[in-house]
């Protein structure tokens, strides 16, 4: 159905921008965890979003996206005023919430604003929030105010020390799991090698680590296939089964080497659009 844009904000500009969307059905329904699927164009694919906020009052839900190839060029292209042509869900199991004592919750990338949304749930289910959020450099941090809004600390770590920590969330979650017995799970969104490392970084403590998966997706409702990934041996379909799993059961590399099949096909699209779309 097509969805208007109700508000957009450039967060890194021509990079990754944030949507709010009027999609009363979905905002009523959605949960931390949740993604949905949306469509551009009649003939073009349909890619998986994480739903990054909800205003059920408002009937809105919020969208970011890192720009990367000809389907989130696209998204970029529409302005509030124009709609998508069709935005699908909440699909996925929501993130397991329960109130149990500290959850720390660790973002990198566009990973942070899908963090967001799961870490308001445990503020919301009384759990004490540590959020941990990491980016190459100062300029590419997303949602600290958001965050720092309902969190109870907050943690960051840049590269290029050029803000917090010098270094990965990885170094500020091992210091923390050294001097905090009271961490019940860690969570982790971003883009894969970080969520490996935070699984391996955890591994000793034996804490419970849940990681959001981003396998490619095509329909996002369990048919495909597609979106296939490895878990404790057990194959699982993320879009149905997950997106989360358990960390210390994901088969990252083969992750990594799914996501890489179509690297020649999806520069071969947006090499085209562009050229397209320059008129060239
Ligand atoms: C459950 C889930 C939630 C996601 N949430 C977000 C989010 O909140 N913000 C965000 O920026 N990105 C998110 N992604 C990734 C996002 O779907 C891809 O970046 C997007 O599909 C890329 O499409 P493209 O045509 O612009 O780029 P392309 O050039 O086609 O692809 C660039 C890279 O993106 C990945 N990709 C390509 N097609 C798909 C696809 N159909 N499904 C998944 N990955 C694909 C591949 O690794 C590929 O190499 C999520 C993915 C999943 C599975
Ligand atoms: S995207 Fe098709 S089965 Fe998951």
């Amino acid at each position: 159905m097509p969805t208007p844009i109700l508000h957009k904000e450039s967060l890194i500009p021509g990079k990754t921008s944030k949507l709010v969307l009027d999609a009363p059905e979905i905002a009523r329904k959605a949960k931390p965890g949740h993604f949905v699927m949306l469509r551009m164009t009649p003939n073009g694919e349909r890619i998986p979003l994480t739903i990054a906020d909800t205003d059920a009052e408002n009937g809105t839900i919020t969208i970011v996206y890192l720009v990367m190839g000809k389907s989130t060029a696209l998204l970029e292209a529409l302005n509030v005023g124009d709609a998508i042509l069709d935005v699908c869900g909440p699909l996925g199991h929501p993130t397991h919430i329960e109130k149990k004592g500290t959850v720390i919750c660790v973002g990198g990338g566009t990973g942070i604003a899908a963090m967001h949304h799961i870490a308001k749930g445990h503020a919301r289910a009384g759990n004490k929030v540590v959020g941990v959020i990491g980016a190459r450099s100062k300029d590419l941090l997303l949602f600290e105010k958001e965050l720092k809004s309902f969190v109870d600390e907050l943690l960051i770590s840049t590269d290029d020390g050029s803000y917090g920590h010098k270094g990965l969330v990885t170094d500020l979650l091992r210091d923390r799991l050294k001097k905090d017995k009271t961490v019940f799970e860690v969570v982790a969104v971003g883009p894969v090698p970080m969520m490996a490392a935070v699984a391996e970084t955890t591994r000793p403590f034996g804490v419970r680590t849940t990681v959001s998966l981003n396998p490619i997706m095509v329909d996002g409702i369990g048919m495909c296939g597609a979106c296939r990934v490895s878990v404790g041996g057990k194959t699982k379909f993320a879009c149905v089964d997950g997106p989360e799993f358990d960390g210390h059961e994901v088969d990252f590399p083969e992750l990594r080497r799914r996501l890489a099949a179509y690297r020649e096909q999806e520069k071969v699209s947006i090499d085209d659009y562009q050229r397209t779309a320059h008129g060239n």
